[in-house]
């Protein structure tokens, strides 16, 4: 069976099960779970140390895990990755020296069993403006499209990438996009890596939130939204006691600048109805819907360290 029979067959999805990795004290990732559909794209959120990077290496085979394992495809990493099925953006390691950029896409397109064609990988990654220069001469954004073009030529099943859009202006960050979802549009799965909350939110199918080594959310990216409940009513109310304000029906907090009250609310629509029957002189009243970055802070607010 090659491996084009085994994604066809059945074995589709990516499974990653209790993944489990410690560095000395540094309890890096504490028994992540998920199950990926072929032909999704999922990001990976969090913050600086969540375990984004050890996650996506161990995903990759460069790290060995602790406990836990990674399925991609029905396939251990290495097994995927000496079969050309994945194809990987990591966050760190430079490009090898002394090469042009066509040379060094060349070179990693052969490692393929059928890879893109170079000139199609440079052009799609923007690198083709730069291709006959050495590697060694590339500035931090020209560095990252090489990166992009070396894993885009291998046209791998799987693409996994650890912030790619890292040191890339807006138009690459644009055309990066544009270049992911065609990939995507062809049945291809990708994991990516980012801080970026309107990158996951735009981009993603589901977001997978991860704070100290752990999942801590896991959904559409509306649904992730929708599990902090929340949205955000803000007025002007002069000289009101925010202490009156906490026991409205559905607030989970208040603040308040000036004359400008903020209520954090898990049902705005209770909230708003007491606020007009108890403050008739309320004012310039907002509602929006509380963004992924509010959901961000509010569930890796957890604390860190109870007993693994
Ligand atoms: N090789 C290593 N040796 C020791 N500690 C490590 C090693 N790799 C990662 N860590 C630690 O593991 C934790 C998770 O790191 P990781 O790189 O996975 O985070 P991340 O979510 O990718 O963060 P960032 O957003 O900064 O890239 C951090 O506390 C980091 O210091
Ligand atoms: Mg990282």
């Amino acid at each position: 069976m090659n491996e084009h029979t085994a994604v066809a067959n059945g074995t589709n999805n990516i499974v990653v099960s209790n993944l489990t990795k410690t560095f000395g004290k540094v309890r890096a990732v504490r028994g992540i779970n998920f199950e990926m559909d072929r032909g999704t794209t999922v990001a990976l959120l969090g913050p600086n140390g969540a375990g984004k990077s050890t996650t996506i290496d161990m995903m990759i085979g460069l790290t060995t895990p602790d406990f836990g394992s990674v399925s991609l495809f029905g396939h251990s990493p290495a097994n995927a990755v000496h079969m050309g099925l994945i194809g990987a953006m990591t966050q760190t390691g430079s490009l090898i020296d002394y090469l042009s950029v066509r040379e060094l896409v060349s070179m990693m397109a052969a490692l393929y069993p059928s890879p893109l064609d170079v000139d199609e990988a440079l052009r799609i990654s923007g690198a083709d403006a730069f291709a006959d220069r050495m590697t060694r001469k590339l500035s931090g954004g020209e560095t990252q499209r090489v990166r992009f073009a070396m894993a885009l030529v291998a046209d791998a099943e799987l693409l996994v990438l650890d912030e790619p859009t890292v040191a890339l202006d807006v138009e690459g960050r644009r055309d990066f996009w544009i270049a992911m979802r065609a990939f995507a549009a062809r049945g291809k799965t990708v994991v990516f890596a980012t801080h970026y909350l309107e990158e996951a939110d735009a981009y993603a199918d589901r977001i997978i939130l991860i704070a100290h080594g752990r999942i801590v959310a896991d959904g559409a990216p509306t649904e992730i939204k929708a599990t902090v409940g929340g949205r955000i009513v803000r007025a002007t109310l002069p000289n009101v006691d925010l202490d009156k304000l906490r026991p409205l029906s559905g607030v989970t907090s208040v603040e308040r600048r000036g004359d400008a009250v903020t209520l954090n609310c898990a049902d705005s629509d209770a909230t708003l109805r007491e606020l007009f029957t108890l403050y008739p002189n309320v004012r310039d009243v907002e509602v929006r819907g509380a963004g992924l970055e509010e959901a961000f802070l509010e569930l890796t607010e957890d604390d860190d360290d109870e007993a693994v």
